[in-house]
């Protein structure tokens, strides 16, 4: 498994110094828009195919899921899962929060993950069974046990609307009941944040397998717990995530719980 994180860290580390020289350089006619409030820029695109030659060049039987590819891999034991920059409106508006994420999945499960803040040089990985590690030191999840001074990442449903009125209520009691929360615009980096203790607990609704398979890892290395709404692993097929400490996650469960279920 060593060689592969290798790699990914390598991919990674190359296309975060691409991404890092154009950030504040980006013209319009460098951006696409692909759906309501979602686009992507040619860095995006030159990131994700830096990242799948490296990966191609070592592992040329392995198949690839990437956010900004056709996805027509075929049924592999090796799929490398793949968002080439995290956090783009970020990167388009010059907001200096975004990421590279690269998961690797074995027989339908994440066995590693990479997630590197260019900015930052903070690179965050780990594998199955080895521990999580933030620039080689390790990291675990936060100890906080009182939701009352817990510190919450989240992102907003601004592409799937039709989630809004569910999530301004859950949003609503949050705030009556932790100590607050933060919207940074990267998912990567909030999942990564949860690693390593900076925030407590993490909640977002329909996110894409690419923007949480490598920071799920993260967490679950870290001590950490993820799951779906309802406590299960389907959150890389749903892309409803809840993540956090052993102790803050049932508590945002069971307080997106009291909205949905309502
Ligand atoms: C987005 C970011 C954002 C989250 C979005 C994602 P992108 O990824 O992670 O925080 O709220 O839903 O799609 O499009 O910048 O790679
Ligand atoms: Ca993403
Ligand atoms: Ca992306």
């Amino acid at each position: 498994m060593r060689e592969y994180l290798i790699v990914a860290m390598e991919a990674a580390q190359e296309a975060g110094k691409i991404i890092k020289e154009r950030i504040g350089t980006i013209t319009d006619n460098e951006i696409t828009q692909k759906s309501i409030s979602d686009y992507v820029t040619e860095v995006d695109v030159l990131s994700e195919k830096t990242i799948i030659i490296r990966i191609k060049n070592h592992f040329p039987e392995h198949q690839i899921m990437a956010e900004e590819s056709s996805n027509d891999y075929k049924k592999a034991e090796y799929l490398w899962i793949i968002d080439p920059l995290d956090g783009t409106t970020n990167f388009i508006h010059g907001f200096p929060v975004f990421a590279i994420s690269i998961a690797l999945m074995k027989k339908g499960e994440i066995v590693l993950g990479v997630v590197y803040d260019p900015l930052k040089n903070e690179l965050f990985y780990a594998e199955q069974g080895s521990g999580a590690f933030l620039n080689g030191k390790r990291i675990h999840v936060s100890s906080i046990k009182e939701p009352a001074f817990s510190l919450i990442a989240t992102g907003f449903p601004f592409r799937n609307k039709q989630f809004i009125p569910s999530y301004i209520k859950i949003f609503q009691s949050l705030l009556y009941s932790v100590s607050d929360l933060r919207r940074a615009g990267a998912a990567a980096i909030d999942l990564a944040y949860v690693a390593c203790g900076r925030v407590d607990g993490f909640f977002e609704f329909a996110l894409s397998p690419w923007d949480i398979a490598a920071g799920t890892v993260l967490i679950k290395e870290a001590g950490g717990v993820v799951s779906d709404f309802e406590g299960g692993q389907t959150y890389l097929k749903t892309g409803h995530i809840v993540a956090g400490n052993p102790v803050i996650h049932p508590f945002l469960i069971k307080k997106i719980n009291e909205v949905l279920k309502n």
